[in-house]
């Protein structure tokens, strides 16, 4: 398989992420890992506050946490150790970067992280998250900490006392990254500043590129697929055919229901097919016509129906149905390929502030819900998207909430 990257990587890759407890490691890590796993690589996280909650219950005292408490020292030790193992043993299986998330706030405790590593061949690259301003410290323990296991059942006052005295503990030892010779970058204040040092190769230049992207002002994604066209109606696949009366219809609902939201996108993006065109018309909004959001493309079939498809070739008709995925229409696209072209513009998504509405099509609908909704991988070309129906995605604690609505009865 082509995405026009290399999937192999010359060695495998832990991403270490360093910080005080609530500067988004977490949300970064997870970020990470879909955005890696879906552009194919495999990725996993091993969160040690995890293995922490396993092994020594989920709701220990602050001053577990306490530099100066040998036991819990032990104690996080261990949950430090036993995340490595897994980790180290995933690596062995195969797997190519992990990223492991603890706050590894000691130069010590990198050093160690480091040395594990490296003994077993696998690069490392430190993302180390700085940031003091008070409300987004505040925003992320109320979004985040306080759904947390650790403070389940936990009045909200006493926990988030209880979580600022456990920032308070890592503070008195925290030590930033200050090497020259370790790969890391450094995002401070929510990446208004970035450094970097030492990052090598393509894999580490696009990860070092995503996570400068990122950022945590909530905002809704809205993505839909155009209104019906002659295309649909004749269960034609392909083409550049108009919109039916009924998709021009929807196209009035979707204006009607966009232009009265109390927070309406503040750019909407469409593909430069004229169905997308004529669904984003009616809400006499400003709007990118983005090429890297055509249909996939469907090579000598467009134009043609599955049943001729099936009928004058069969080979194909297989080969796509055993796996959908890879499978390449003839000097067309698969949709790895769509997704290799789509992954710019997820750089871009992450970047906006202000909510966004996509019309665009259905394999691209399918590939943009697969990254935003962490869709298995290979479970992207199956997600059903149905026509007339408007799709939300609101951001939740570390993911988003993603809703269905019909806009037109078609039935
Ligand atoms: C935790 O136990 O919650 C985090 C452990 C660490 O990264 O220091």
């Amino acid at each position: 398989m082509s995405l026009g990257i290399p999937m192999s990587m010359p060695k495998p890759l832990a991403v270490v992420m360093v910080g005080l407890p609530a500067r988004g490691k977490t949300y970064i890590a997870r970020k990470l890992a879909r955005y890696l796993d879906w552009t194919g690589y495999q990725a996993e996280v091993f969160n040690v506050g995890n293995y922490r909650r396993q092994q020594f219950g989920a709701q220990v005292p602050a001053s577990f946490f306490d530099p100066t408490n040998d036991a819990g020292l032990t104690s996080r030790r261990q949950a430090a150790n036993v995340a490595m193992n897994d980790m180290l043993a995933w690596f062995r299986a195969g797997g190519q970067i992990a990223i492991y998330d603890a706050t590894n706030s000691t130069h010590a405790r990198r050093t160690w992280v480091t040395a594990q590593c490296e003994a077993e061949g696998i690069d490392v690259l430190f993302i180390e998250t700085l940031c003091n301003d008070p409300a987004i410290i505040a925003a992320n323990i109320r979004d985040t900490k306080l759904l947390a296991p650790d403070y389940q059942g936990i009045d909200p006052a006493q926990a988030v006392a209880d979580f600022r005295a456990r920032i308070a503990h890592y503070e008195e030892a925290y030590e930033p990254i200050d090497s020259d010779t370790m790969s890391f970058v450094k995002l401070i204040d929510v990446g208004s500043r970035v450094e970097a040092q030492h990052v090598r190769g393509y894999i580490q230049g696009r990860i070092t590129q995503f996570v400068m992207n990122l950022h945590i002002t909530p905002r809704t994604i809205w993505l839909t697929r155009h209104g019906e066209s002659a295309a649909n109606r004749a269960g034609v696949i392909g083409t550049d055919m108009p919109l039916t009366e009924r998709g021009a219809a929807y196209a009035v609902a979707l204006a009607n229901h966009i232009n009265a939201l109390e927070e309406p996108p503040g750019s909407v993006w469409t593909s430069t097919l004229q169905r997308t065109i004529q669904t984003a018309a009616p809400l006499n909004r400003s709007t990118d016509t983005l090429k890297v959001l055509d249909e996939i493309d469907a090579g000598i079939c467009d134009g043609m129906t599955y049943a001729q498809i099936e009928e004058q070739m069969p080979g194909d008709f297989a080969r796509r149905k055993a796996d959908k995925l890879t499978y390449r229409y003839p000097r067309g696209e698969s949709y790895a390929d769509v997704i290799g072209r789509l992954d710019p513009l997820i750089l871009e998504l992450e970047r906006q502030q202000n909510p966004v509405l996509i019309v665009s099509h259905n394999a691209v609908i399918r590939v943009l819900l697969g990254y935003l909704a962490d869709v298995k991988r290979d479970d992207v070309p199956h997600t059903e998207i149905p026509l007339h129906s408007l799709i939300a995605l609101t951001p939740r604690a570390y993911g988003c909430e993603v809703q269905f609505i019909p806009l037109l009865n078609d039935h």
